[in-house]
């Protein structure tokens, strides 16, 4: 048996434990991405909220994914509450009719989709940001889960625990296999999660800042050059938190939050909220003063944009280079 090979590598019939999670913040997770990943031994989820305007392109993006790989890919179904439901079943459906292999569902509880979806024979990654709704998700039946911490660009959870604390606590708290994400980028974190019981790494901002990635390079630009210390965790009080770039409409998201009455901060930031939508479309239109940045502090590690091959040919070698050391040191009871 390989080293890398886990029951999450098996599960999806992928050769490395490095999984692309889904970014649907403006079009960041599409076939280019996934197709890249796969390509390179990992599994990418393209986020199917990116085409919720017109399912349809979903279809187009399936058949364009497959056109760029054999590989196995898969859909991230970010199950938002604002969202209706019909868009899930209509997403459940093309997936079922293109045997698209595996789903990351994310957000909250994936009842009543999870039986839909393993009816039609797809596996399930759900990822949580606590560790009773990954009991949950476990219980409703998923393949395998997903526990990211308040590092992580995207939708971090509002417990605000880090991944070192969550990744071995899900490890111990359920019998399917756990991939860890939030905070990593390289090799030494590969063989962490490893030690820590994990069976596979995953990464966002990492592969945001691809080459395939099809953000404006404005976007990855900011994350290659920004420090560790310079994300903000934004709308905290709607109860869904964000982690994104530091940036003038973080900061104002902020001083919106923080300064006012209750009633007035509610008023703001659901104005906030709405605008934000829209300016999430700042990925790719490289606007990053006046739109959001997702990002996990993790981009104050990434200084290259790399194409997802070297990115994941740099993390095995790192983690092979990294175990060889492990293994040359003086065994501490000899
Ligand atoms: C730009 C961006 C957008 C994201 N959008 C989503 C999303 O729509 N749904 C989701 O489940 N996760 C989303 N995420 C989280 C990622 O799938 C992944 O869990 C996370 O990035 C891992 O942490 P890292 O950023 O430290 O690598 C997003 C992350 C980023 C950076």
């Amino acid at each position: 048996m390989s080293f890398f090979e886990t029951r999450i590598t098996k599960l999806f019939g992928i050769k490395y434990p490095i999984i692309q999670g889904g970014m649907g913040a403006g079009f960041v997770s599409t076939a280019e991405l996934a197709a890249a990943v796969g390509n390179a031994g990992g599994i990418g989820f393209m986020s199917a909220i990116q085409w919720e305007n017109d399912i349809s392109k979903l279809e187009d993006e399936i058949k364009k994914v497959k056109d760029m790989t054999d590989k196995p890919f898969g859909i991230n179904m970010t199950l938002f509450t604002e969202v209706k439901p019909e868009f899930f079943h209509k997403t459940i459906d093309i997936m079922a009719k293109h045997k698209v292999p595996a789903v990351e569902s994310s957000a909250r509880k994936p009842d009543p989709w999870m039986k839909l979806m393993k009816e039609a024979g797809i596996k399930v990654i759900h990822k949580v940001a606590r560790i009773r709704d990954g009991k949950t998700a476990e219980r409703l039946g998923a393949d395998a889960i997903t526990i990211i911490g308040t590092e992580e660009g995207g939708h971090p959870g509002a417990e605000r625990v880090s991944t070192s604390v969550l990744g071995p606590l899900m490890v111990d708290t359920v019998k399917v296999p756990v991939a860890i994400g939030g905070g990593f980028c390289d090799g030494r974190g590969l063989v962490a999660i490893l030690a820590w019981g994990g069976e596979a790494m995953v990464m966002g901002t990492r592969f945001m800042c691809s080459k395939e990635c099809i953000v404006h390079p404005k976007v990855k630009e900011v994350v290659v050059n920004m420090a560790h210390n310079e994300t903000d965790f934004i709308l905290m009080s709607l109860g869904d938190p964000v982690r994104a770039w530091r940036n003038p409409v973080t900061q104002r998201i902020l001083e919106t939050e923080f300064k006012h009455d209750k009633d007035d901060v509610m008023k703001e930031l659901i104005a906030i909220r709405k605008q934000s939508h829209e300016e999430r479309m700042a990925v790719n239109t490289g606007e990053v003063d006046t739109g959001l940045v997702p990002a996990g502090q993790v981009g104050g590690r990434i200084h290259e944009i790399k194409s997802c091959k070297e990115i994941i040919d740099d993390i095995i070698s790192e983690a092979d280079e990294v175990l060889k050391k492990l293994s040359e040191r003086k065994y501490w009871k000899a």
